[in-house]
C-alpha cells in the first residue's frame, strides 16, 4: 500500500504529465526510493493509484535495469562495462570487486551489505572505468581505490 507521502509525491508528478502511464517510471524510482526496491504488490498499487494496467507498470518496470524487481543489499554497486570502461579495465576491476565482496554480478552479500550489477555507460566515460555507489559516481577506478571507496561503506 502507498504512504500518504509516496501518494503526494506521486500525485505531485501526475500535475507534470498529460497521461497517467508517463508517470510510472517517476511513481516506481519514489517507490524504490523509500523501500530499496519494487515488489509485486508496489506495481499493482502504483497501477491501482495511476489507473493504468498493472501489466503496463510491469513492462517498465522490467524495461528499467535500475528497477529493482528484487531486494538489493544496504548499498547498490553499479560497475560500468560499456566501451570505455571495458577498455579502461572493466575486466579486472570486476574480478577485484567480486573476489573481495565473494559475490557474482547481480547478486548481494551475505550479510546484505552489498549488491553488485554491471551498468551501461553511466555518462562520465573521461573517468573510465567508473562505477556507482548508491548513486554516487567515482571514477579513474583502480582495485585499491575500490578498496578505499568501499572501506566508506564498511
Ligand atoms: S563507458 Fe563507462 S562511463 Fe561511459
Amino acid at each position: 500500500m502507498l504512504t500518504e507521502h509516496e501518494q503526494h509525491e506521486i500525485r505531485a508528478q501526475m500535475a507534470l504529465y498529460e497521461q497517467p502511464a508517463a508517470v510510472v517510471p517517476e511513481a516506481l524510482k519514489l517507490v524504490q526510493a523509500r523501500r530499496g526496491w519494487v515488489a509485486d504488490e508496489d506495481v499493482r498499487d502504483v497501477a491501482a493509484f495511476l489507473g493504468v494496467s498493472t501489466a503496463e507498470v510491469e513492462s517498465i518496470a522490467t524495461f528499467y535495469s535500475l528497477i529493482y524487481r528484487r531486494p538489493v543489499g544496504r548499498h547498490v554497486i553499479l560497475l560500468c562495462d560499456s566501451v570505455s570502461c571495458w577498455i579502461m579495465g572493466f575486466r579486472d576491476l570486476r574480478a577485484h570487486l567480486t573476489a573481495r565482496l565473494g559475490i557474482g554480478m547481480g547478486e548481494t552479500t551475505p550479510d546484505g551489505r552489498y549488491t553488485l550489477f554491471p551498468a551501461v555507460c553511466l555518462g562520465a566515460c573521461e573517468l573510465a572505468p567508473a562505477m556507482l555507489v548508491d548513486g554516487i559516481l567515482h571514477g579513474n577506478l583502480t582495485p585499491e581505490r575500490i578498496d578505499e571507496i568501499l572501506a566508506g561503506y564498511e
